[in-house]
């Protein structure tokens, strides 16, 4: 049986745990919610990675084998410095799914949600900068997701105009594809995709991670499928909405 940490700076993590747990039944969970420090969106490369840093440290105290950085802007910030700081330990991280979404296009034009930090990061520019001279990219922070996800806000008017606040540039330019560059966004895809229509085409890059994660654990020859499941949940701030968004899994 494996150990699997996963974390996130709260409860959109959960997005990316939901896809693992469907490949690797029988393992052993732990999840780290960093809820007293979200959103990371806005906060600095340093103040994520000393995040960062700190929370591998609890996740290796608790016997993790992969730490899966279930989160695209903490990816952004510290997949690099916790590769080097830590080099016996295997990190998964969260990719911008810009590939599938630009060869998938028919307008010729992609939309891009995420948080300010994953938009800025050298990992996402390097992608980007692969695809743009084919396809254009429309980016927009998802302005106030975090915030509805953490509240256990996930329909209802409020939700639905906060969302469609950020989408709707993205449509005006004619996106046919939507990327979601947070794992907290996936929590609203329903939202989303209502206000897109069956016309656009979301992707959620979380169920590559989870593939990519069983294909690290197999290459460092970690056993798995063994059992018995289980997983437990820890977070720096308040449970409510990881207890709220775990229920919904
Ligand atoms: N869920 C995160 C991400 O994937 C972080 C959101 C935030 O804390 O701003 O980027």
């Amino acid at each position: 049986m494996a150990t699997i940490g996963i974390f996130d700076s709260g409860s959109g993590g959960l997005s990316v745990y939901r896809e693992i747990v469907k490949l690797l039944p029988y393992e052993r969970y732990v999840y780290f919610a960093d809820n007293a420090h979200c959103p990371y969106g806005e906060k600095s490369v340093e103040y994520i990675q000393d995040r960062a840093r700190a929370i591998t440290d609890i996740l290796l105290g608790m016997g993790a084998d992969i730490i899966v950085v279930a989160c695209n802007t903490a990816t952004a910030a510290a997949i690099a410095m916790l590769r080097e700081e830590y080099p016996d330990m295997t990190f998964v991280g969260m990719e911008p799914a810009v590939k599938p979404a630009a060869l998938g296009t028919k307008t010729g034009v992609i939309g891009v949600l995420a948080t300010a930090g994953t938009l800025k990061g050298s990992k996402y520019l390097k992608t980007k900068g692969r695809f743009e001279d084919d396809v254009r990219i429309v980016e927009h922070v998802g302005e106030g997701f975090v915030e509805l996800v953490e509240n256990g806000i996930l329909d209802g008017p409020v939700a639905y105009e906060t969302v469609r606040a950020s989408i709707q540039p993205l449509l005006d330019a004619g996106a046919d594809r939507i990327v979601l560059g947070c794992t907290h966004y996936p929590f609203l895809r329903t939202i989303i995709e209502a206000i897109a229509g069956p016309s656009v085409q979301v992707i959620d890059p979380a169920p590559a991670v989870a593939r990519q994660t069983v294909r690290m654990l197999d290459k460092r020859g970690i056993p798995i499928g063994e059992g018995p499941f289980s997983v437990d949940l820890y977070f720096s701030g308040e449970p409510a909405s990881l207890q709220r968004i775990f229920a919904l899994l």
